[in-house]
């Protein structure tokens, strides 16, 4: 049996997955569906980010609407624990170095994006009053954190788990704010706060807004780093999405086909041509805008807005766009938009400036389908416990 303390962090199992039957909800973990009773669903959401015992316990229990008492949230916990629907995670230290070596050189692309460096401190220096604590989430080279202290800032708690926080400290340094701005190791939701901060800033959003768990570590901080009603950059997120045709050398290096797994099956000779049947919906960023490797069929059209301070633990989110152009529905191309401070970024190429650190992201469907002018599309979209999913299909 696992064994439980206050201390012990618990995360939903990668495997976990839940079904609605009317009023009864079933949770299976690599095993049969069980109907489970008491409040499961905010146990799940709560537990979507590796949490402590005790303190999933007070922020269920917290939770005015749902009035949850301890002893049916605790048991329900360890009913849940012991049919390994939540497991603990054993590894409790904050990450050392970076999660992905390649993480290094995106600080370059994001310091070379002045639209979105400049929106972020200008958006600093409006909302930052002096003697504010504020906290800067995912500090990387310390730039937002130095922009906050400039501002006024009595204290900036800059969080950093990457390898570039030596480079903070020495930025700190070298530009006399390091008797305001504290460097904190690790990842902040393993963190706890000195004190709570009347702003928190942050830009830990990937080429799809939620892949670097952007809405998890928001959610921990805004509940736990900032007092009620402080302020928050940025303030607000749009996701849209847009039908395209992928050129024909997108597909080749994109799409699994009958062509690849001949040419496979005799390289190696191997019989290889199941491999050419394999239709996975995926995503991938797109590295080079400008080459002609993305032909926009249709409007884009909005799937998805939440203010940051309220974003929920689940995305979903539909749409329905105007094709604009003949051609063949190979993919959905998501782009997002920041309002920050009094400017919006966006990373959608023919709105972006042309610095754009972000990439657009492309979800390749499985079949292609074939697209006339005048035709509608429709997708859907979801986020949940750091799975992203995007389709798009030709309607009538
Ligand atoms: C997109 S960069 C932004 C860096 C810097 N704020 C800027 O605007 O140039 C995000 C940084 O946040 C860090 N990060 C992301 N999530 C984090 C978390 N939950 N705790 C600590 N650091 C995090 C990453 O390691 C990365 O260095």
């Amino acid at each position: 049996l696992t064994k439980i303390a206050k201390d012990t962090r618990l995360i939903v199992a990668p495997t976990v997955e839940v079904r609605l039957s009317g009023p009864r909800i079933f949770v299976a973990a690599d095993g049969p569906f069980r109907q489970v009773k008491g409040p499961v669903l905010n146990i799940l959401e709560v537990f979507r980010q590796a949490e402590r015992f005790d303190r999933a316990l007070d922020e269920l229990s917290d939770r005015g609407h749902t009035a949850l008492d301890f002893v049916t949230l605790s048991s329900t916990v360890m009913m849940l624990v012991e049919w390994g629907v939540l497991v603990p995670q054993l590894d409790t230290a904050a990450p050392k170095g970076d999660p992905v070596e390649g993480m290094w050189t995106m600080h370059i692309d994001m310091l070379d994006d002045r639209a979105r460096t400049d929106a972020y401190i200008e958006a600093i220096a409006n909302a930052v009053k002096p003697g504010d604590v504020v906290v800067d989430l995912g500090t990387g080279t310390g730039i937002l954190a130095v922009a906050a202290a400039r501002a006024g800032a009595r204290r900036v708690y800059a969080i950093e788990r990457g390898g570039i926080a030596d480079v903070a400290a020495r930025v700190f340094a070298d530009n006399d704010v390091d008797d305001r701005v504290v460097l904190l190791r690790g990842l902040s939701s393993e963190l706890d706060p000195p004190e709570l901060a009347d702003v928190l800033v942050t830009e830990i959003f990937g080429h799809d807004p939620f892949a670097e768990r952007a809405i998890e570590y928001i959610h921990d901080a805004t509940r736990r780093w900032v007092k009620p009603g402080g302020a928050i950059i940025p303030s607000q997120l749009r996701v849209y999405a847009a039908a395209a045709e992928l050129s024909q050398e997108l597909v080749d290096k994109r799409r699994f086909s009958a062509k690849s797994a001949e040419r496979w099956t005799s390289s190696y000779d191997m019989n290889l041509s199941a491999v050419g049947n394999v239709r996975p919906r995926h995503a991938f960023h797109l590295e080079d805008v400008a080459d002609d490797k993305v032909r926009v069929l249709s409007e884009r059209t909005l799937l998805f807005t939440s203010a940051i301070a309220a974003l929920p633990a689940t995305v979903v989110g539909h749409g329905r766009a105007i094709v604009v152009d003949d051609g063949r529905l190979d993919a959905a191309v998501l782009t997002f938009e920041l309002d920050v401070g009094g400017r919006t970024i966006s990373t959608a190429p023919d709105h972006a400036a042309r610095a754009n650190s972000w990439e657009p992201m492309v979800w390749a469907q499985p079949e292609p389908q074939p697209l006339k002018t005048g035709q509608s599309v429709t997708f859907d979209y979801q986020y949940a416990i750091s799975r992203a999913h995007l389709s798009v299909n030709a309607a009538d």
